[in-house]
């Protein structure tokens, strides 16, 4: 018998204020043209003052729970994927499990920044195949617009806040590709590349710090790194590309997008994107995603799905799933 994690529920959540390339030509040295060429991006949502990364999270679990038809006393578990967290700790994770009324099982976060979610879901999954936990709840959430330098054209134009969630259930397979669930996960990470990408604060240097970003060198890896590692798991799975329905991929750039597409063979019209609404949301970006084109009604139960990213670290990753 094969146990796989099955999704049962997603949604989202992004905060009121939406900011505009053009509210950026009012402080920086930068235009709508120039945002749009490089990154795909056309605005991004920003969290008011007074909500944090664990709030966002909350309305994106509630979502994806009444998908779900489920209740907090339902779950075993929840990880919750975040470098943005609401304090150094406790967790985002146990902050959420309060909020949602949960009083059994455990709550974590998971840290690997852009890559995070997918990080997320295959320790979800672990979890789920091991007979630890049957039903998880698998949040990506952050406030990204807390850790930037606005006086650095080259990176706060780039990010936004915003959540998502997915719950998953653990479910009888067959062990074949055919079976719906997480099919395969892909991991990686490599830390002499920390430079490319960091946060230039933390316990530390008692401050939070801000984002600093080598945005050619990372762009470099990561077109490569993406490929890689969505054909490694679409191959653990025993599928190919040809099989694949949609990705998802970490929406940060829709050049990073394009390339990585054209790398696999795939076309345009098999990958989700979503950049020019959110931004680059880290952690959340995949989740985001796929609660928007459900709504839409673009992903459909037994679609094949690679969902991959890479961040900060470099870390970086894939999950095949049948949705
Ligand atoms: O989520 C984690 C992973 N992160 C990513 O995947 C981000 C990866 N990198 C990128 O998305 C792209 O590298 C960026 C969008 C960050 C930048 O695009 P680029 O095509 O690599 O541009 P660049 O960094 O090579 O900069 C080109 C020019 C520079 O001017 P010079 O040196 O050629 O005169 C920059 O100073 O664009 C300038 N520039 C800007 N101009 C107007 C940088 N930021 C801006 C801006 N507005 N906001």
């Amino acid at each position: 018998m094969t146990i796989r994690a099955v999704i049962r529920g997603v949604g989202h959540y992004l905060p009121e204020r939406v900011v505009s390339n053009a509210d950026f030509e009012k402080m920086l040295d930068t235009s709508d043209e120039w945002i749009r060429a490089r990154s795909g991006i056309e605005r991004r949502h920003f969290a008011a003052a007074d909500q944090t990364t664990s709030d966002l999270a909350v309305r994106a679990a509630r979502a994806a729970l009444d998908q779900a038809g489920m209740g907090p006393q339902d779950l075993d578990a929840i990880i919750l994927a975040t470098s943005t967290a609401d304090l150094t700790f406790p967790s985002a994770a146990t902050m959420v499990q309060a909020a949602l009324g949960m009083r059994q099982g455990f709550a974590f976060d998971v840290q690997a920044v852009c890559a995070g979610f997918v990080y997320a879901l295959a320790n979800a999954n672990a979890l789920i195949v091991s007979g630890q936990a049957r039903r998880v709840l698998v949040i990506g959430a952050e406030t990204f617009s807390r850790l930037m330098d606005w006086t650095d054209r080259s990176t706060c134009v780039l990010f936004g806040d915003g959540a998502g969630a997915l719950v998953l259930e653990a479910t009888e397979g067959t062990g074949s590709p055919a079976d719906r669930g997480i099919l395969a996960t892909d991991l990686h990470s490599d830390g002499r590349f920390r430079e490319l990408l960091y946060v230039d604060g933390g316990v530390s240097t008692g401050q939070t710090g801000h984002l600093r970003m080598q945005g050619r060198e990372v762009f470099r890896h990561a077109v490569e790194k993406l490929a890689e590692t969505a054909e490694a798991s679409l191959h653990k799975a025993g599928l190919t590309a040809a099989d694949v329905d949609w990705i998802v991929p970490h929406q940060a750039n829709i050049r990073i997008i394009e390339g990585t597409a054209r790398k696999m063979g795939l076309s345009m019209d098999r990958v989700v994107v979503t950049v020019q609404d959110h931004g680059n949301t880290s952690a959340a970006s995949i989740p985001l995603a796929m609660s928007v084109v459900v709504e839409r009604g673009q992903i459909k139960p037994g679609d094949l799905i690679v969902a991959e990213a890479i961040g900060g670290g470099l870390a970086w990753g894939s999950v095949v799933l049948r949705w």
